[in-house]
């Protein structure tokens, strides 16, 4: 499973790169808002730090403007995935983009539904958003359920599934246990992903034995 990090602050992206676990970044209009960055700037350097798949979403909601504003984020490195809300002229703009070999990550999915359209349009990733649907009282990840039954029914679609809104550690394990292709983490849920307090309490016991036996290896 790869981890896409969500998020468009470059120094937290920069701590989690080192520890080798990132294979991609998504960012969003309101990520976007939050770092008080310019989108192309930002986007560019996260770009160069991560050799993988960066997604950077639209903000038009028309067909022209969204072709227009995603061939302008294209072109701002090879990595780059536009990313498009799941809307008709959305879909359109996916098909449109993708069909010039530009990767294309459709978001705001919240149902099977709405998967299969992406898939049709020739999407490069889905992104349903589970932690949302959580919110809701649902169960977000029945939903990736769903649509892994629907892709693995029809292996001519290459339409991968980025879970995202992700919230836990938890999310993440059920999204592996379902065999999604990727899910994307904010920073701390990636951080919490290394805790668990055995781990903790293991070693400080070790280091303690260690250090009545007064040895040292180097
Ligand atoms: O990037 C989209 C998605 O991951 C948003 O998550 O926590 O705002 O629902 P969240």
């Amino acid at each position: 499973m790869r981890f896409f990090v969500d998020t468009a602050d470059v120094t937290e992206l920069e701590k989690l790169v080192v520890t080798g676990m990132v294979d991609g970044v998504t960012t969003n209009p309101s990520l976007i808002a939050k770092s008080g960055r310019n989108i192309l700037e930002v986007t560019k350097e996260i770009a160069d730090v991560v050799p993988g798949p960066v997604s950077a979403e639209v903000t038009a909601t028309d067909y022209d403007t969204m072709i227009e504003e995603g061939q302008k984020l294209a072109k701002i490195a090879d990595n780059i995935a536009v990313k498009v809300p799941l809307t008709v002229d959305g879909l359109r703009t996916c098909k449109t983009l993708s069909s010039q070999g530009t990767m294309v990550n459709v978001t705001l999915c919240f149902s099977a539904a709405q998967a299969l359209l992406a898939a049709k349009a020739g999407a490069t990733f889905i992104s349903p958003f589970v932690g949302r649907l959580d919110d809701m009282g649902m169960d977000g990840m029945e939903l990736i359920e769903s649509i892994k039954d629907i892709y693995d029914a029809y292996p001519q679609y290459s339409t991968e599934i980025l879970v995202a809104s992700i919230r836990t550690p938890r999310h993440v394990e059920r999204a592996a246990e379902m065999g999604a292709d990727v899910g994307t983490l904010p920073p701390r849920v990636l951080w919490d992903m290394y805790q668990h307090p055995l781990t903790s309490k293991g070693l400080d016991d070790f280091l303690s034995d260690w250090g009545r036996t007064g040895q040292s290896i180097l």
